[in-house]
């Protein structure tokens, strides 16, 4: 049984960096009219509250999305990623006592005729992913594995998809699965939009993700990462990336117009570092 509980980091550093990226993925599907599948693979609980006891164990959000909450004059992209915020809080001046999880905040930007699909394998997060979007017709939550959705939801029938894979590293073979996800997922959809996210951390290693990405054949795979501490910081979470299989147009360069910004923002001190640039070319 796996013990994770999204609900402690909520709103972190890696959190803010990973929804904001989403956010401009989402805008980029939504400038063609044709609706688009949203598939979650790990979900997690869909919002959380930054009151509670888990959240408040080591008030991670402080350093994310407490840093952006009051930040003066923020890109574009952060305002829409904010707003989706704001949308689950009418009045928190100080800081949001809700903060929304990937598959919240990607409900904000769906518009009708979009559909969202959710796996969430942890039973309590699974229970409260499903009272989040009980009712709502555009909303699935499985209780699948979201590695299998990979292989029998795709290709999805809008011929358009946005696949979020979000594991929480509890497996120490876990970028493994990622890979063979990405794989599988672009074999039966070699169109769709794959976004893996992963820790940047002393005892994880990405460079054996990134050389077997290389050696697939798979194209236009784009990278990014956002570092607030030292890479070599034994501590922990120094930061974290992302993979990006077939980016929208641009969107290398909308990430690297952010990317200043935001690690300024999440890192007053200067510490740590950021990054986009192309793993696979066209
Ligand atoms: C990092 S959290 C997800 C956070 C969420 N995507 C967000 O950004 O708000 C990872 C979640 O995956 C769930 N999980 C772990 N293994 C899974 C699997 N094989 N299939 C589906 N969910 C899984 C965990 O219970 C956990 O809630």
């Amino acid at each position: 049984m796996l013990s994770y509980r999204h609900a402690y980091h909520a709103g972190n550093f890696a959190d803010v960096f990973k929804h904001i990226v989403l956010v401009l993925l989402l805008e980029a599907l939504r400038r063609k009219d044709k609706p688009f599948l949203y598939l979650d693979t790990h979900a997690g609980a869909g919002r959380y509250d930054l009151k509670s006891e888990m959240a408040s164990r080591n008030r991670e959000y402080l350093d994310g999305i407490g840093r952006l909450w009051k930040a003066p004059t923020p890109p574009a992209a952060v305002t829409a990623y904010l707003d989706a915020i704001h949308a689950l809080n009418a009045n928190a001046p100080a800081l949001p006592r809700w903060y929304p999880g990937s598959s919240r905040i990607a409900r904000h930007f769906l518009r009708r005729g979009d559909r969202m699909l959710l796996a969430e394998k942890h039973p309590a997060d699974g229970a409260l992913l499903r009272r989040e979007f009980s009712g709502d017709r555009q909303v699935r939550v499985s209780r699948e594995d979201g590695y299998q959705l990979l292989k029998s939801q795709l290709p999805p029938r809008e011929h358009r998809a946005l696949v979020l894979i979000d594991p929480a590293y509890e497996l120490c073979d876990e970028l493994e699965r990622v890979y063979a996800g990405l794989k599988a997922g672009h074999q039966r959809m070699a169109t769709g939009i794959f976004a893996a996210w992963y820790p940047v951390m002393p005892k994880l290693n990405a460079d054996g993700l990134r050389a077997k990405l290389l050696e697939s054949g798979i194209r236009r795979v784009l990278n990014t990462e956002l570092c607030i501490h030292p890479r070599d910081n034994p501590l922990g979470l120094n930061g974290s990336g992302l993979i990006i299989v077939n980016p929208p147009w641009q969107l290398d360069e909308a990430i690297q117009g952010l990317l200043p910004w935001l690690w300024r923002t999440l890192s007053p001190a200067g510490r740590g570092d950021h990054f986009v640039r192309w793993l696979a070319g066209e």
